[in-house]
């Protein structure tokens, strides 16, 4: 929801314009913050991509293989994804880190059947123009097993982003990191009001608190159990709104999908 950053951040409207908006918008997308969470150890997390376009950060993703980094599908929408760059090795996006590793994006695929309107299949693949270099800084992270059910209700699994921590779009001093606890479908569909689409997968704070992820954070992972389950596709228009769950792409619903890809 990177594109929508420019709306000026978690924008405190009344209830009566917020339900409007709601209505005649796409959800999610307002501000750009992980809410409630903390900055992670540099480097803990390796296999974080920044993903950028005219030198400035516009999503999160992670790194499968060598060469492929795994993000949202709208991350690239609207935009020539062979223009964009891929930052690993990051912690501190401000500077330029000697353990950043910066590629071009040689190939992007995006979900055939990725519906900009309901979210659906919010996934793509992007190969890099060269391997990176496996290290200290930068590693790989897992998918689900093939056929892998996704984490059950009151399961608890972190998410990682970059995205800005004001309204006025500052870069964090570095990547953070929320907990947050999967929600079953059928209450997050009732919060959203049936705008559910399969191979979503929802999460909240758990408590009365504020937590979970805002727009420039979109296509970072949802690690469960060590696997990456889930990708920051929409939440909304407050930032981790309790009554709005902050909505993943389910990753396990397309594992044979990506490899599919990846081996072509
Ligand atoms: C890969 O892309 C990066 C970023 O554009 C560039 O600096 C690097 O030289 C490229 N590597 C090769 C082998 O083309
Ligand atoms: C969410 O609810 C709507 C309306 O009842 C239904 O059509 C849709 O299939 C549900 N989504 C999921 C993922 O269950």
């Amino acid at each position: 929801m990177g594109s929508w950053a420019g709306a000026g951040g978690c924008l405190l409207l009344s209830v009566a314009t917020s339900t409007l908006i709601l209505l005649t918008r796409p959800p999610g997308s307002w501000g750009a913050r992980i809410i409630g969470g903390h900055e992670v150890a540099p480097h803990s997390r390796p296999y974080m991509a920044s993903l950028r376009f005219q030198g400035q950060h516009h999503c999160g993703g992670f790194l499968l293989r060598a060469r492929w980094v795994v993000s949202a599908a709208h991350c690239i929408k609207d935009r020539d994804p062979l223009a964009g760059l891929v930052v690993l090795g990051a912690h501190d996006l401000r500077v330029a880190e000697t353990t950043q590793q910066v590629f071009s994006i040689q190939d992007a695929f995006t979900h055939p059947d990725y519906q900009p309107s309901t979210h659906a299949n919010d996934i793509c693949l992007l190969k890099l123009n060269v391997s990176a270099a496996l290290g200290g800084a930068v590693g790989l992270l897992k998918l689900p097993r093939r056929g892998a059910r996704p984490p059950k209700a009151g399961a608890w699994c972190q998410v990682n982003g970059w995205g800005a921590v004001s309204d006025f779009q500052d870069l964090p001093p570095g990547l953070m990191e929320a907990k947050v606890r999967v929600l079953g479908s059928d209450t997050c569909n009732n919060s959203w009001s049936g705008r559910l689409r399969p191979a979503m997968l929802c999460a909240r704070s758990g408590d009365s608190r504020r937590r979970g992820f805002c727009s420039a954070d979109s296509g970072g992972p949802l690690v469960c159990g060590s696997r990456a389950h889930g990708l920051v596709s929409f939440s909304g228009l407050w930032c981790g709104d309790p009554k709005y769950p902050d909505v993943y792409t389910q990753v396990s619903a397309f594992v044979t999908w990506i490899w599919g890809v990846i081996q072509q």
